[in-house]
């Protein structure tokens, strides 16, 4: 559920109209709901009820200062897999022990700023991640708390390119050297094993590859502390997929999720992370965009609207299916029109859906991707020289420009030109 509904014949976002904001900050922009945020989070949070648990907000979904302060001041820790996402992670507020670190490829300088600031944990990936964390700490002279991510060879059933839990996939380590590479691990003095972290992988709409990762953690822990290591901490990752379609197939709910975190692992009696993005901001953020031209092609009409790929690469990248829907609210029952829904940019990638049905829209009205604040803004780029687009946030009847769009001076003066020419 999200609070993006039709009132009176039009969008709202919570309690201002769509168009409202269209006239203030211009399209194409991304605008999202504080409600639907907290509601999701809380969602989550609810459904851990019982276990010693954080939920780490994926923040590379979307990571804005103001969706990361929502979430913070409601209890969320953050997961971040950069030093830029750490440090947007701490300028909103968030302590570093409520932070944990992800990612296959953290260098030396971002393992030094994370032990700097602060941090809960280092998820490592590798071996040779393990050496170069342990010499970092120990030069500073501190010790570096660790989960091992196992890969535990599941088939997570989604798109391949955003499937993590494959033994042919960049992450992790083989579930089947976990007890030699924590073994190495312990032996470090500069690192400090906690426990176990496991990721298989995003947009799951089936509960059955958790429950096969799940299970295989909890085999693991019993193994690793027979072998003498504490395993107090199982951080299980992201991934619940979340409805981008209005049919019936709807992905399992946090609460589902939930019952089978406690099923599997609830035991064991460590404390519980997940590292949920796209379930957090993916429903709660639409991008609207204006209509350019309904252009009559061959056999085909097509929707040329002001937002482009560069601005939500999903439906180019990942054939991602997103709800389009006009701003105005159609009459019910009125005939559906078939377009092609492209943006400006120059090549036929360039493409949101084929052949979508939907009521008709003209040149000059409004409509709104749904399902757009996970991996939309966060994933824009500046192609074709089109600035990145603003974001705004409503909170019932206010909503405020959280980055605004860049001027076209400012694009342009990023550039230096050398002195020679
Ligand atoms: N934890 C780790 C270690 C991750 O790599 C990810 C996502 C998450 C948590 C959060 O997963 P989520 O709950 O959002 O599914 N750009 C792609 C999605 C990439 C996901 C990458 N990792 C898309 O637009 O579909």
């Amino acid at each position: 559920m999200d609070h993006f509904l039709y009132r009176d014949g039009a969008l709202y976002a919570e309690d201002v109209p769509v168009s409202e904001i269209a006239k203030a900050v211009g399209t194409p922009f991304y605008v999202y709901s504080t409600a639907t945020l907290l509601r999701h989070f809380h969602l989550f949070d609810d459904a851990l009820d019982g276990l010693d648990h954080l939920v780490c907000y994926a923040m590379k979904a979307a990571s804005n200062q103001a969706i990361l302060k929502t979430l913070a001041q409601a209890g969320a820790g953050m997961d971040v897999v950069s030093g830029g996402e750490y440090r947007r992670a701490k300028a909103a507020g968030v302590p570093g022990d409520r932070i944990v670190f992800s990612g296959v490829g953290k260098t030396a300088a971002e393992i030094r700023l994370a032990l700097e600031g602060g941090i809960r944990q280092f998820n490592v990936e590798s071996e040779p991640e393990i050496e170069v964390l342990n010499a970092t700490a120990l030069a500073m002279g501190t010790v570096a708390p660790i989960t091992i991510r196992v890969n535990p060879d599941v088939d997570a059933k989604t798109h391949a390119k955003i499937a993590t839990g494959k033994s042919e996939n960049k992450f992790g380590i083989p579930i089947s050297r976990a007890r030699e590479v924590y073994a190495l691990a312990a032996s470090l003095p500069g690192l400090e094993v906690i426990g176990i972290d496991v990721h298989i992988g995003s947009q799951l709409t089936d509960l059955a590859p958790f429950e096969l990762a799940y299970q295989k953690v909890a085999e693991l822990t019993e193994v690793l502390r027979a072998d003498g290591h504490t395993i107090r901490r199982l951080d299980l990752g992201g991934g619940l997929g979340i409805p981008y379609t209005r049919d019936n197939q709807a992905p399992p709910l946090p609460v589902d999720y939930g019952a089978l975190v406690k099923r599997t692992l609830g035991h064991l009696g460590c404390e519980i992370e997940i590292e949920p993005g796209r379930l957090i901001a993916g429903n709660a953020g639409l991008m609207v965009s204006e209509v350019i031209y309904v252009k009559s092609g061959e056999g085909r009409d097509f929707l040329i609207i002001d937002g482009a790929m560069n601005d939500l690469i999903r439906p180019a990248m990942y054939e991602a299916y997103h709800d389009i829907i006009p701003v105005v609210e159609p009459v019910p029952g009125a005939e559906q029109a078939t377009y092609d829904i492209v943006g400006p940019v120059c090549e036929s990638g360039d493409t949101f859906a084929k052949q979508r049905n939907m009521p008709p829209v003209a040149a000059g009205e409004l409509v709104a991707f749904r399902s757009a604040g996970a991996y939309g803004a966060v994933m824009s780029s500046e192609y074709n020289s089109r600035p990145l687009i603003p974001e705004v946030l409503v909170n019932k009847d206010q909503f405020a420009v959280i980055r605004r769009r860049p001027t076209f001076d400012e694009m342009i003066n990023r550039d230096t030109i050398p002195e020679w020419l």
